[in-house]
């Protein structure tokens, strides 16, 4: 698709920022990983604030009934808003939930004063553009111990957990459980609608999973990576995947927004810090979207901490990327242009 140009006379100004400063932090906060690619995402540009607000218009009534997918996503988005006005000086002042009257308003975000990138930030900045979900077979290079423990701690400073399943035992106990929400999923004609309509396009369109992005078919036996994203455009057999991939779950305190939103802002740490440390990443969301499924995996894994988001990681070829949305797309309102 011949993509449109975000000029920067078509929103407003935010926090003092220029408009070509305003372009910049919420391109990068599009980047932010979406169910389906969905970006169910809008900023508010306010003269004090800008506003990370929920679009219900783009959740999926299928597979996020609760919208509990789209509030992790606004969390990465909103992880990844502050990063990009660190990386230009400004210490991010974050209300998240700020007025219970307008439960879709995610966070407000406001100008805290000065702060500058440390080493580890900046490089979390630079890693922004190249994060990508990576739906190809794995090699049987293991993650080094060094990433392990970078992204576990990514998790614990953004107040959530990511456990890393290292016991065989518990990660067949998963697999199962994988492959058996996989097919509940995909026996209800409404989910198997909804992936359709989202996933397997053909690169002209500004949202959604394209086919290119989609990854190998998988085969029919497959336990790990079930879901064909590739719209049946895959033909063949399908591809052996890893049998004993990196399997991390991340949790958060307990239930409710405000912790999915914690939930969303930890992913996009884990996720950015992954790809500093050349992790591959995709994600395994049938084992939570279905409810008997998750409940399982609580007990299993977690104990009292909801597990929100499972991840598969390893070492593979370069992914194809999603498309997004243009900024002047994504805003609402704006301070009158001065310049
Ligand atoms: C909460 C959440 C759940 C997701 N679940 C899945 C999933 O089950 N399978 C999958 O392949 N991708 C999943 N994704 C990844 C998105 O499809 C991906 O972020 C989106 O297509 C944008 O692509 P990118 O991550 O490469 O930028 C999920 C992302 C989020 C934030």
């Amino acid at each position: 698709m011949e993509q449109q140009q975000d000029t920067t006379s078509e929103f407003g100004s935010a926090l003092g920022l220029d408009h070509e400063q305003v372009l910049a932090v919420l391109t990068m906060a599009g980047r932010a990983p979406s169910l389906h690619n969905t970006q169910p995402w809008r900023f508010g540009l306010r003269p004090d604030a800008i506003e990370v607000v929920g679009d219900r218009d783009r959740q999926l009534s299928v597979a996020d009934p609760a919208g509990r997918e789209l509030r992790i996503a606004c969390g990465a988005a909103l992880f990844t808003l502050r990063l990009a006005l660190i990386g230009l000086g400004i210490r991010p002042l974050v209300s998240v939930l700020p007025e219970a009257d307008r439960p879709d308003l995610i966070a407000t975000v406001r100008h805290g004063g000065r702060k500058s990138l440390t080493p580890e930030l900046s490089r979390l900045r630079d890693a922004i553009p190249h994060r990508r979900t990576n739906r190809r077979p794995f090699t049987d290079v293991a993650v080094s111990s060094s990433a392990r423990h970078a992204m576990c701690r990514a998790a614990v400073e953004e107040g959530a957990w990511l456990h890393l399943v290292t016991d065989p035992a518990q990660r067949h106990e998963l697999g199962t459980m994988a492959r058996e929400a996989h097919t509940r999923q995909i026996q209800d004609p409404a989910f198997s609608a909804e992936i359709a309509t989202w996933t397997g396009h053909d690169g002209s369109r500004d949202d959604g999973v394209p086919a290119s992005a989609g990854g190998p078919l998988p085969a029919p036996n497959q336990t790990w990576v079930t879901r064909d994203f590739t719209g049946g455009q895959a033909s063949g057999a399908g591809s052996v995947f890893e049998d004993e991939p990196l399997i991390g779950v991340l949790s958060v305190h307990g239930d409710g927004a405000h912790e999915e939103i914690r939930a969303g802002q930890a992913l996009q740490r884990v996720l950015l810090t992954a790809t500093v440390h050349g992790v591959a990443v995709s994600f395994l969301s049938q084992l939570v979207e279905v409810p008997e499924t998750r409940d399982r995996m609580r007990r299993l894994i977690s104990g009292t901490r909801p597990p929100l988001v499972v991840l598969r990681m390893g070492h593979g070829l370069p992914a194809g990327g999603a498309p997004r949305r243009r900024v002047s797309d994504l805003t609402v309102g704006g301070a009158t242009p001065t310049s």
